[in-house]
C-alpha cells in the first residue's frame, strides 16, 4: 500500500505533448480512476507511474519518496496491460504464477495461490490452456489474475474490462471493487466509460489533452463540475447545453434562452443578480433528471421515447432547441404530443462560454 504523488509531470514524444502539467496526489489506499476520451494520455500516465516510461519533467513519489529513477520492479507495482501481454508459451496456471516463481515462492503455494486467482476469475478450468486458446475476454480475465496474484504496493489497471462483454463487465467492476475493500491496495484504473469510472472510484481524474480537468470524488464531479467538458463528459444522457442571455428580474437574476425566461433563485448566483451582468451570455447546462413534464411552463414537442427500465428518457423540442428529460418508470408519454417543462432551477450549471469554467457555486 502506498501513497503516490505525481507533482508537475509532463512528457512529450518529440513534439507530442502527451501530459502536460499532471498534478495528483493519491492517498494511501485509496481507489483513483484516470477517466478520459482515447488518446488524452491516461495510458501513458499510468506508464509513468509503473515505470515503463520517463516524465519529461516533473517528479513522482511513492510513500514520500522520489522514484523516477526506479524500476517497475522496484517501485513494487502491478499491472493490468491494455494489450494484455500475455507470455504466448506460457499455460493460464503459469502467466498467472509467473510473478510468484520470479519471487522464489514454493511450488505448491504457488499452484494453491494460482488456483485460488482463477477461481474468482472463472479460468478455473482453463489452467492448462495457452493464450492463443482463449477468447479475448479469457485472455483479458488472465492478464488481472497476473496483477491480482499478489499483494503489489500499488495496482495499476488499464482499461482492465474492456474486451468482456456487458454483463461480465459489470461483474468485473464488484469484484474489483470488492478486492480494493477487502486488501486496501492503492489502485489506480483507467478507463473512457464514465459509469464504470463513477461505480468504481474513491476519487476521479478527469483528462482531457494531457489535463487533469478535475479531480474529485464521483458526487464532486457529477453535481458540481469544474468545467463544461467535464458537465459533458460525465452523466448518461449527456447533459444539454444552451446559449443564455442574462437579464434582470428586479433584484433577482433571470435566464433567457430563445422564448423562453427563467428565472434564477437569487441566493444560488449572486454574481449574476448584479446589473453588471444584464445581457451578457452564458452556457447554461440541464441534466434530464432536472426536467420534468408539467401542466403549464415552457411548451415542448416530444420526439422520442427511450424506456430504459427504471426510468425513460424523453427527448423534446422546445423552442430554446431540444432537451432530454429523465422520467421515472415506463412514462406514459407519445410521440408527437404536447407537453410542458419543468425545469428544476436549482440544478442549473452555468459556463463561461469563453473559458468553459463554471460560474456561481450553489
Ligand atoms: N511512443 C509514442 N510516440 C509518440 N506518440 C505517442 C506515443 N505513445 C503515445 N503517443 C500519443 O500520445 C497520446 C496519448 O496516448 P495514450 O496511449 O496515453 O492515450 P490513452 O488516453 O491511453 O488513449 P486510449 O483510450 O485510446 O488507450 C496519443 O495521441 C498517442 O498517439
Ligand atoms: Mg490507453
Amino acid at each position: 500500500m502506498a501513497h503516490v504523488e505525481l507533482q508537475g509531470i509532463s512528457k512529450s514524444y518529440g513534439h507530442v505533448v502527451v501530459c502536460r502539467d499532471v498534478n495528483l496526489e493519491i492517498e494511501q489506499g485509496e481507489f483513483v480512476t484516470l477517466l478520459g476520451p482515447s488518446g488524452c494520455g491516461k495510458t501513458t500516465t499510468l506508464n509513468l507511474i509503473a515505470g515503463l516510461d520517463d516524465p519529461s519533467s516533473g517528479d513522482i513519489r511513492m510513500e514520500g519518496r522520489r522514484v523516477n529513477a526506479l524500476s517497475p520492479v522496484q517501485r513494487d507495482v502491478a499491472m493490468v496491460f491494455q494489450n494484455y501481454a500475455l507470455y504466448p508459451h506460457m499455460t493460464v496456471a503459469e502467466n498467472i504464477g509467473f510473478t510468484l516463481r520470479l519471487r522464489g515462492i514454493r511450488k505448491a503455494a504457488i499452484r494453491a495461490r494460482v488456483e485460488e486467482v482463477a477461481a474468482s476469475l472463472e479460468l478455473g478450468d482453463l489452467l492448462g490452456r495457452l493464450p492463443a486458446q482463449l477468447s479475448g475476454g479469457q485472455q483479458q480475465r488472465v492478464a488481472i489474475g497476473r496483477a491480482l496474484v499478489r499483494e503489489p504496493k500499488v495496482f495499476l489497471f488499464d482499461e482492465p474490462f474492456s474486451n468482456l462483454d456487458a454483463a461480465l463487465r459489470l461483474r468485473m467492476r464488484a469484484e474489483v471493487k470488492e478486492l480494493h475493500q477487502r486488501l486496501g491496495v492503492t489502485s489506480i484504473f483507467v478507463t473512457h466509460d464514465q459509469e464504470e469510472a463513477m461505480s468504481v472510484s474513491d476519487r476521479i481524474a478527469v483528462m482531457h489533452h494531457g489535463r487533469v480537468e478535475q479531480f474529485g470524488t464521483p458526487e464532486e464531479i457529477y453535481a458540481s463540475p469544474a468545467t463544461r467538458y467535464v458537465a459533458t463528459f460525465i452523466g448518461s444522457p449527456q447533459i444539454e447545453l444552451f446559449t443564455a442571455v442574462i437579464e434582470r428580474n428586479g433584484d433577482e437574476a433571470a435566464l433567457r434562452i430563445g422564448p423562453a425566461r427563467i428565472d434564477l433563485p437569487a441566493e444560488s448566483y449572486p454574481g449574476l443578480a448584479e446589473g453588471s451582468a444584464e445581457g451578457s451570455k452564458v452556457e447554461v447546462g440541464i441534466r434530464a433528471e432536472h426536467v420534468a413534464l408539467a401542466d403549464r411552463g415552457i411548451a415542448a414537442t416530444v420526439r422520442l421515447v427511450q424506456p430504459v427500465g427504471p426510468s425513460t428518457h424523453v427527448t423534446l423540442d422546445w423552442e430554446g432547441g431540444t432537451i432530454v428529460a429523465r422520467l421515472n418508470g415506463f412514462a406514459r408519454v407519445e410521440r408527437g404530443s404536447r407537453v410542458h417543462l419543468d425545469l428544476d432551477t436549482r440544478h442549473l450549471l452555468l459556463f463561461d462560454r469563453k473559458t468553459g469554467q463554471r460560474i456561481a457555486a450553489h
